[in-house]
C-alpha cells in the first residue's frame, strides 16, 4: 500500500476572472520509505496539493489517501500518519517552545512525550531556546520549531513545504541530517523546495508540477541521465553565432549551452571557432537538476514523456 496516494486531484479556487484551476488532475503514489521531491515554479500548485493532503483544503474532486486512509472520510487517522511543516510561518506567540510542543503532543493524545521533545530540541539546535517565548525567536528559529511540531507525534509520513526557505547553512545541514536519519529509519518524506541541489542530493524520485499538472515524474538519476548530460559554460563578450543562440542561456557574460554527447560538444566548439568568437574560461561539466528542471519547464510538452508509472520507476536510490 502506498504511503501517499493522489488520484485525479482537481482543485479550483474562485478568482476575479472566474475559476482558477490550481490542480488539474494530479495522480501519483509515494511508496513507504521514499524520499520524494515535488518541484515546480511559484504558483505551480505544490502548496495546494500539500494542503489537500493535510486536510487544510478540500479537493474539488479526486481522492487522496495516507497509508490507505482517505483524507476526507477518514481524516483523523490520515492526519495522525502525517507531520506537516507548512510553508508559511504560523505560531502562537503566547507560548514557549516547549509549551508549543507539549500542546501539539496533546492534539495527538500524547501526554508523556518530553523525552522525544527533548531529542527534537537537541537535534534541531533548539535546546537552549526551550523556554524562550515563540515571539522572541528569529525567523529561522521559528521554522525549526515548526519542524519539531510536525514531528512531535513521530508521524510515518513527513511533509516539508520549503523547510529551508530563509534558513542558515548550519540549520540546513542539521535538518537534512536529521530528516535523512528519520528516512533511513523508515519514515516517508515528501519535500518541496526551490533549492534544486537539495532535491538532487536527497530525493529518490522527483515529480515536477507545472500549472497544476505533473509534467515529469521519475527517479532522480533517470531525470538526470535522460536529458542533455553535458553543459558547456564559457565567458563571451560578443555575439553568439545564430546556430547556437537559440539553445544558449546567458547569465551576465557567461553562456551555457547543453550538449548530449562529445560529438555535439565538438560541433559547438567548431561553430564558435568559425564565427571567430573569443571564448574565455571554458568549462565542460555535467548537467544538473536545475538544467533538467529548466528544460522541462520551458518545453510545451516534455519530449521524453517522463511520467513513468511508480511500479516501473523503483524506489531504491
Ligand atoms: N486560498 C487561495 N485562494 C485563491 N487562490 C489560491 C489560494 N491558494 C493558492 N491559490 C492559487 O493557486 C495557485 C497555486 O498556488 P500554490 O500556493 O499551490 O503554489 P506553489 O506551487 O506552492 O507556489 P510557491 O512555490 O510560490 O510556494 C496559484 O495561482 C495561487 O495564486
Ligand atoms: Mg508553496
Amino acid at each position: 500500500m502506498p504511503a501517499v496516494s493522489f488520484q485525479h486531484v482537481f482543485k479550483s479556487y474562485p478568482g476575479p476572472k472566474g475559476e482558477l484551476q490550481a490542480l488539474k488532475g494530479v495522480s501519483f503514489d509515494i511508496q513507504p520509505g521514499e524520499f520524494f521531491g515535488l518541484l515546480g515554479p511559484n504558483g505551480a500548485g505544490k502548496t495546494t496539493l500539500i494542503s489537500v493532503l493535510a486536510g487544510l483544503a478540500r479537493a474539488s474532486s479526486g481522492t487522496v489517501c495516507v497509508h490507505g486512509h482517505d483524507v476526507v472520510t477518514d481524516f483523523a487517522t490520515a492526519r495522525r500518519h502525517l507531520g506537516v511543516v507548512p510553508q508559511e510561518l504560523v505560531f502562537d506567540p503566547f507560548f514557549t517552545v516547549r509549551e508549543a510542543l507539549r500542546i501539539q503532543s496533546g492534539y495527538f493524545g500524547l501526554r508523556r512525550n518530553d523525552d522525544w521533545i527533548d531529542e527534537l530540541l537537541t537535534q534541531l539546535g533548539l535546546a537552549d531556546k526551550a523556554d524562550a517565548n515563540m515571539r522572541r525567536l528569529s525567523g529561522g528559529m521559528k521554522r525549526r520549531v515548526l519542524v519539531a511540531q510536525a514531528l512531535v507525534h513521530r508521524p510515518p509520513v513527513i511533509v516539508l513545504d520549503e523547510p529551508t526557505a530563509g534558513v542558515d547553512v548550519e540549520l540546513r545541514q542539521t535538518l537534512w541530517q536529521f530528516i535523512g536519519r528519520l528516512n533511513r529509519e523508515g519514515h516517508t518524506v515528501l519535500l518541496t523546495t526551490h533549492y534544486l541541489e537539495e532535491a538532487e542530493a536527497l530525493c529518490h524520485r522527483i515529480a515536477m508540477l507545472k500549472a497544476g499538472q505533473i509534467v515529469a515524474l521519475d527517479r532522480t538519476t533517470s531525470l538526470l541521465s535522460g536529458t542533455a548530460s553535458t553543459m558547456l559554460s564559457f565567458k563571451l563578450d560578443g555575439e553568439l553565432p545564430s546556430a547556437l543562440s537559440e539553445q544558449a542561456r546567458w547569465i551576465g557574460r557567461i553562456v551555457q549551452i547543453k550538449a548530449h554527447d562529445a560529438r555535439e560538444v565538438e560541433q559547438i566548439l567548431v561553430l564558435l571557432r568559425q564565427a571567430g568568437c573569443k571564448v574565455e574560461d571554458l568549462e565542460i561539466g555535467r548537467a544538473d537538476l536545475e538544467d533538467v528542471f529548466l528544460e522541462i519547464m520551458q518545453a510545451d510538452t516534455y519530449p521524453g514523456a517522463f511520467v513513468r508509472r511508480p511500479e516501473i520507476a523503483g524506489v531504491s536510490r
